[in-house]
């Protein structure tokens, strides 16, 4: 926002008020490569790649109310959570530089999820997604213009790194890269190059472990600070994402399997390898993993697995292929999940 509209919106706030009330739906997202050791503010040591998912997401309303005194309250799924509003409060600090037009509000959020609450899956890329929207959307309402994309992924990584890819899909790289065109440290891009089959790819996300992980993702990006491997892992994620943008665009699978299989078990060696050490994956895990890849060897169906910064399993597999691997999650695989538990997702196109 240019500093004359600034000017405006200012005098307008104080003769009339301005309020303004939006809803936001953003989806969370799953790295093929991935994310794992940052620089401040937010700054990726290497660059990353996901999915964007559709059936995973947060909701997220935001009334801006005209306030000398402005405050934050927030009610997630309809009851008030004082504890979440410092994380919000420390967002919406960071980024006051950036839209400076906040100064004016208090907030009034309310929002909810669509997977269970304490399900392992992380609400925190959908949920700084959709509060990123909600204020770029503000800030279009205020200056007359569309909502910039782009700004809404450089806000929501600075409330989580990972949530700047959940601003659009179904693939979205963030972080420089030589070969991916416009590629930056400072906000996602999306791929748009990909096979189609890639446009409709499956995500079950079996939930091995529900709850609060261990050692959360701030305290992982940490360790990867004086790292033994970490110059071998940021090299490492580069030459992976070399690699699979041209398997993304003629839609090898052998090759993506290889890739994204490595890339998750790469991302917990970190995890066993850095000082203090620890382990996020279960028994389960290691046996879900097994189980997928025999398989695959048996049926010669391009199913494989990637794993977040937990014990959970995503299973990723083209969506022709949805009823066989289904019958193998309910015969096999969901035995090892917390309470027999997965939730089926697939690909989608960010948020609304
Ligand atoms: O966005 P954060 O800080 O929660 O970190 C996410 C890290 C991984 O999920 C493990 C990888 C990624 O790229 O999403």
């Amino acid at each position: 926002m240019n500093d004359q509209l600034l000017e405006e919106f200012k005098s307008n706030l104080k003769e009339n008020g301005f309020s303004y009330c939006t809803t936001h739906r953003a989806p969370s997202n799953i790295a093929l490569v991935k994310y794992w050791g940052k620089y401040d503010p937010q700054i990726p040591a290497n660059p990353s790649i996901s999915f964007t998912l559709s059936k995973a997401f947060t909701d997220t309303t935001v009334s801006f109310e005209p306030s000398k005194s402005p405050e934050i309250n927030l009610k997630f799924e309809g009851e008030a959570k004082p504890s979440f509003i410092p994380k919000i409060q420390s967002f919406v600090d960071r980024i006051e530089i950036y839209c400076p037009y906040l100064k004016g509000y208090s907030l009034n959020i309310e929002t909810s999820n669509s997977f269970p609450h304490s399900s392992g899956i992380a609400s925190s890329a959908s949920g700084m997604a959709a509060l990123a929207m909600a204020i770029c959307s503000l800030e279009a309402k205020l200056s007359g213009s569309e909502v910039d994309l782009k700004k809404a992924s450089f806000l929501a990584r600075l409330g989580s790194g990972s949530a700047a890819r959940s601003i659009e899909g179904p693939l979205m790289s963030w972080g420089f890269h030589k070969d991916i065109a416009e590629s930056s440290d400072l906000f996602a891009t999306p791929f748009l190059e990909a096979h189609p089959i890639f446009n409709t790819y499956q995500d079950a996300i079996l939930l091995v472990h529900k709850g609060v992980k261990s050692v959360s993702s701030t305290v992982g990006h940490n360790l990867m600070n004086n790292h033994p491997f970490a110059n071998q892992r940021f090299a490492q994620a580069n030459d992976h994402l070399a690699k699979l943008l041209p398997v993304l665009r003629g839609g090898e699978l052998d090759q993506f399997i290889e890739i994204v299989e490595l890339e998750a078990l790469s991302l917990h060696a970190m995890m066993l390898s850095s000082t203090p050490s620890y382990i996020l994956m279960q028994p389960g895990t290691l046996s879900i993993i097994q189980r997928i890849r025999t398989f695959r060897a048996e049926t010669n169906i391009p199913v494989c697995f990637t794993l977040d910064a937990g014990a959970n399993v995503h299973v990723l597999y083209p969506a022709e292929h949805k009823r066989r691997v289904i019958d193998l999650i309910d015969n096999e695989l969901a035995a090892f999940c917390e309470d027999e538990q997965y939730l089926i997702d697939e690909c989608g196109f960010g948020a609304k």
